[in-house]
């Protein structure tokens, strides 16, 4: 079901101040920069090999990502996993007794599908599945 990790997702307070560290001072190319609506974050990826580190900084307080950081602060936020059909991902999770927080997948960064699961039911991880764009 689940290809590989496709990014780890690390929310921070000021993106500009998370570039500096994970890309300037820890070494990480810095792949691509993007304001994504459907999630109220300005987000920025950093290449890890063929993966990725997802930083992600909250366009309002009252976010998912907005309300994370005032919770427990900046830090690990989820974790994406690629699959190749999110639509058939989703309905084999859901019959899996898996609660969806995304009914139907949204758009994510990069032009991607994708949908969250509950992280009640998996050990309070907030998982994330993607299924990237076609090139
Ligand atoms: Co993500």
């Amino acid at each position: 079901m689940f290809k590989r990790i496709d990014h780890i997702g690390i929310a921070v307070e000021d993106l500009e101040a998370g570039i500096a560290l994970w890309s300037e001072r820890l070494g990480l190319a810095l792949a691509h920069r993007e304001r994504v609506e459907s999630q109220g974050v300005e987000a920025a990826l950093l290449d890890v090999g063929e993966n990725h580190v997802e930083l992600l900084a909250p366009l309002h307080e009252d976010t998912p990502v907005g309300k994370f950081l005032a919770r427990r602060g900046p830090g690990l936020h989820h974790i994406a996993y690629q699959v190749d059909d999110i639509d058939a991902t989703l309905a084999q999770l859901s019959e899996e007794g898996v609660t969806l927080l995304d009914q139907r997948p949204r758009v994510g960064i990069r032009g991607s599908r994708v949908a969250f699961l509950d992280p009640r039911g998996l050990e309070r991880v907030l998982v994330e599945v993607v299924q990237p764009a076609e090139h």
